[in-house]
Parts: C-alpha cells; sequence; structure tokens
C-alpha cells in the first residue's frame, strides 16, 4: 500500500473547517455545512473515477445524505467497504470527530484511484450522514440493502476519530482476522495498540456487526481519560482525555495529532489493499 501523504489529509480537513466556518461552523445533519461537505467529498470523487451515489432519508423532519462511492472492478460478489461519519455536532467544526476518518478515508481513496488498483474485490467507501443522531445514516443504509446485498459484504473497517490531540492507538476486537491486519501493521512500526473496548454499538460498524457483517476499525479515543501506563506507552499525558474538546466548540484544526492522524491514515491504506487484493 501506498504512504499516506498527511498534509493531503490535513488538506482536506482544511477545506471541511473552512466549509464549516461558512456554514454557521459545523457540519451537523440539517445544516447547510453537512451537504456542501457531502458536495466537497463527491467533487474529488467523481473527479478520480469513482461511481458516486448520494442516498437520502429523512430524520427529524430533516433531509441526511449518505456518500456512497464504488471503485468500479473487481468481484462484485465480494465487497470490502471501508467509511466513517462525515456529520459533526452542533457545537463545532468537529474536525476530529470525524473530520479525522472522513479526510483519511478521502486521501486512500484517491490513492486507489491514482494507482489505478485493481482489486480481486470490490470496495466501496462510505460517507455517513447523521451518525450524532444515533448512527441514522449507516443504519439506514444497511437496512436498504436486500439479503442477497447484505451477504455480499464480506467486510466493514470504520474510522471514528484517527487523529487525536492525545492519542491512543485503538484497534477494535470484533472480527480477529479484521483486528490482525491492523495489530500487525502498527507492531511493524514499532507502535504499540490496545483493543478498543467498549466501542462497540458506539460508531457506525454497529449496523453492519448486527447484520452479521464481520467488522474491524480504529480509534484514537474521544472523551477517556489516559492512564500513566498508556502516557508511558504512547509518550502522551496521562490524567488528560484522549480528546479534550470531544464534541465540543474547540474540535478545530487544532485538535489533531499529525503523528496520529499520519500512522492511522497509513494503517487505513494498508488494510484496504491487503484485505482487496
Ligand atoms: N461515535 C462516537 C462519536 O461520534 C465516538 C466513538 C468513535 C466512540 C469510535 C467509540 C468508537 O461521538
Ligand atoms: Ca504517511
Ligand atoms: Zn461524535
Ligand atoms: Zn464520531
Ligand atoms: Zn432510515
Amino acid at each position: 500500500a501506498p504512504d499516506i501523504s498527511v498534509e493531503n489529509v490535513q488538506g482536506h480537513l482544511k477545506e471541511l473547517d473552512s466549509i464549516a466556518q461558512a456554514n454557521g461552523g459545523n457540519r451537523a445533519h440539517g445544516e447547510p455545512g453537512y451537504k456542501a461537505s457531502v458536495d466537497y467529498v463527491k467533487g474529488k470523487l467523481d473527479e478520480a473515477g469513482f461511481e458516486t451515489q448520494v442516498q437520502e432519508f429523512d430524520e427529524g423532519g430533516a433531509t441526511g445524505y449518505n456518500l456512497i462511492a464504488d471503485w468500479p472492478g473487481g468481484s462484485g460478489d465480494d465487497v470490502l467497504m471501508a467509511g466513517g461519519h462525515l456529520d459533526s455536532v452542533t457545537e463545532g467544526a468537529g474536525i476530529n470527530d470525524n473530520g479525522s476518518g472522513s479526510a483519511g478515508l478521502l486521501e486512500v481513496a484517491l490513492a486507489v484511484a491514482s494507482g489505478d488498483l485493481e482489486p480481486s474485490k470490490h470496495l466501496r467507501f462510505a460517507w455517513w450522514g447523521a451518525e450524532e443522531l444515533g448512527m441514522v445514516g449507516s443504519t439506514h443504509y444497511v437496512d436498504s440493502l436486500d439479503e442477497a446485498e447484505r451477504g455480499k459484504i464480506g467486510g466493514y473497517l470504520n474510522f471514528d476519530m484517527i487523529g487525536s490531540p492525545n492519542p491512543g492507538y485503538f484497534v477494535y476486537q470484533e472480527d480477529q482476522a479484521l483486528e490482525k491486519v491492523f495489530t500487525d501493521y502498527f507492531a511493524g512500526k514499532n507502535i504499540e495498540t490496545e483493543p478498543a473496548e467498549g466501542t462497540e454499538g458506539r460508531s457506525d460498524h454497529a449496523a453492519f456487526s448486527d447484520a452479521g457483517i464481520p467488522v474491524g476499525g480504529l480509534f484514537t479515543g474521544a472523551e477517556g481519560v489516559m492512564t500513566e501506563d498508556q502516557a508511558a506507552k504512547w509518550n502522551g499525558t496521562a490524567g488528560e482525555a484522549f480528546d479534550k474538546c470531544y464534541h465540543s466548540q474547540c474540535d478545530g484544526m487544532d485538535n489533531l495529532n499529525t503523528e496520529a492522524l499520519d500512522a492511522n491514515s497509513d494503517a487505513l491504506a494498508h488494510a484496504v489493499w491487503e484485505l482487496s487484493s
């Protein structure tokens, strides 16, 4: 897999931040910043040769949007999906939550295109709406598939918060094979990981695991507080939250750890290459 440029990931984040600032300061469901952000991501993917679809749903009297992007080719009977939520809370621009996962996914998708990847599996990326209202978009998507279409999805990888300012390196411990692809990658980079305990059901992978689809993913921590042991292994700050701006106005461009954003974006690419080949 290619080494993902963290500068490019930060470039997408800067765009998402500008879009939020120009639209009332957020990308929340039902607010103009959300749809404008979908348009930004979709434009990049269309230009790169993805087949994109915007799936609409209704939540709380407002239209929500999921952006689905298929990379042409590969076996349609064996689909690998990777996704994350593009919406933010209303309090702020949601740069770590979840601009980070959204931008990492976009840059990896663009790398698939520029590398002319010809995977044996079919690759599908997704940016979900209304996660912050209870994983509404991803649930709507999984519900919209018939049994045959659901059965073709061999795995779903979720990226929600991958650049926390006081980062932990947490790997979802749901499907063992998917977990191992990530833990092996980080081990090769001499980065210690921990299982992402208590994240089951807390983001968009929940709809997939509920449907019996194997799930995996990465997380650098939210409101949880880093322990002494974790601070020692990750060179972080004990007694401080992984993301002290979680769901707050201060989740802006300063609320990121570049090294973690880079390592997690590279791990995302590695998993997509490895699992789709
Ligand atoms: N889904 C939570 C949010 O968006 C954060 C989270 C991500 C929690 C991943 C656990 C695992 O606010
Ligand atoms: Ca990199
Ligand atoms: Zn959130
Ligand atoms: Zn989130
Ligand atoms: Zn629905």
